[in-house]
């Protein structure tokens, strides 16, 4: 008798391994635990069995009765469990898809490029030059000597004495000059350093610096080019107006202004109600900077001119701080 619940616990117990479904589970505790179930009917038959059985049998059988049961109600909620860990993991086909996004140039990589195109279908090279300079190159070279009034135009970092975080890209058109005969066209861009942190100067900002020289080349060379090059970069109606100036490496000298891109000239804030904005400087190489590279100043003239790359890109994109450049804020950038 006792082998007989133990067939039928042995029984169910392999059937249970075979259930795919909550429904088969199910049945199968019907058929071993329902009113006619097989441990049922033997629980109910142990009167008929020999007095001195029935008290182990009976035992046996009620033992068997809750381990089915214990049995039958895990391996449902095993099944259970399933099915929410596979709703977890499911794709939701309704949800909007995600976006591969794109990157994209920086303002002032965009700009730049932007400005050595406009001048390379003008004929200019693009030269590199060092982010250290030595007092030579920064200054000297451009006839800005030591203790010359000039220097504190531009508010220097010294790394020593004699070597500087240059703080233009002017010296630029020096390591050119003597590296190459006449004639020259180049533009240079880079970045430049300056001891100067406010609402609309940061220590480290872009340049681009131009470079022209040859044989009678004169300042009406210098102002074709460059309206040319403003009219590309802003529009062909925009204009514009030369303003004598001052640099110790030209001569004569002058400031580009525009008319200002916000108010057209009315007078604004941006403008300070001048109407007129500034957007580079240039002139006529100064004849002590090419005696300084060795060119024979009777023979060659020539022009050069620098342009804030950072001061460009807020006119030209209507940007009023310049700090927006250095953020890496993904929701600026991703404008350009
Ligand atoms: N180097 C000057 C500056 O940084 C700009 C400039 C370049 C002016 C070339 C004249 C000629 O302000």
């Amino acid at each position: 008798m006792e082998n007989r619940i133990e067939q039928i616990k042995s029984e169910a117990i392999e059937a249970l391994k075979e259930v795919a479904d909550i429904e088969q589970i199910k049945s199968l505790s019907v058929k071993y635990l329902g009113r006619k179930g097989l441990v049922t009917l033997f629980l109910r038959n142990i009167s008929q069995l020999p007095p001195d059985q029935r008290p182990e049998a009976g035992k046996q059988a009620n033992i068997t009765k809750k381990e089915l049961e214990k049995a039958f109600a895990e391996a449902i909620s095993d099944i259970e469990n399933q099915d929410q860990g596979a709703q977890a993991n499911a794709i939701d086909v309704s949800l909007p898809g995600r976006p591969a996004t794109r990157g994209t140039l920086h303002p002032i990589t965009h700009i730049t490029r932007q400005i050595c195109s406009i001048f390379g279908r003008m004929g200019f090279d693009v030269a590199e030059g060092p982010e250290i300079e030595t007092d030579y190159y920064n200054f000297e070279a451009l006839n800005i000597p030591k203790y010359h009034p000039a220097r504190d135009m531009q508010d220097t970092f010294y790394v020593s004495d004699n070597i500087v975080l240059r703080t233009h890209t002017s010296p630029i058109q020096v390591h050119i000059m003597e590296q190459n005969a006449p004639p020259i066209r180049i533009v240079a861009p880079g970045k430049v350093y300056r001891c100067d942190s406010d609402l609309t100067h940061t220590p480290m900002f872009n340049q681009v610096e131009g470079l022209l020289v040859d044989e009678q080349i004169s300042f009406g060379d210098l102002k074709g080019i460059l309206e040319a090059f403003v009219h590309e970069i802003f529009d062909e109606q925009i204009s514009l107006r030369f303003r004598p100036s001052f640099f110790p490496f030209t001569e004569p000298s002058a400031e580009v202004d525009i008319l200002c891109v916000m108010c057209r000239g009315k007078g604004c804030k941006v403008c300070s109600n001048t109407g007129w904005l500034e957007v580079l400087g240039c002139g006529m190489v100064h004849p002590a900077v090419f005696e300084n590279v060795g060119y024979d100043t009777r023979r060659y003239n020539g022009f050069a001119f620098g342009m804030g790359v950072e001061r460009l890109a807020m006119l030209k994109y209507g940007i009023n701080d310049l700090r927006m450049f250095f953020e890496s804020d993904y929701r600026f950038l991703r404008q350009f």
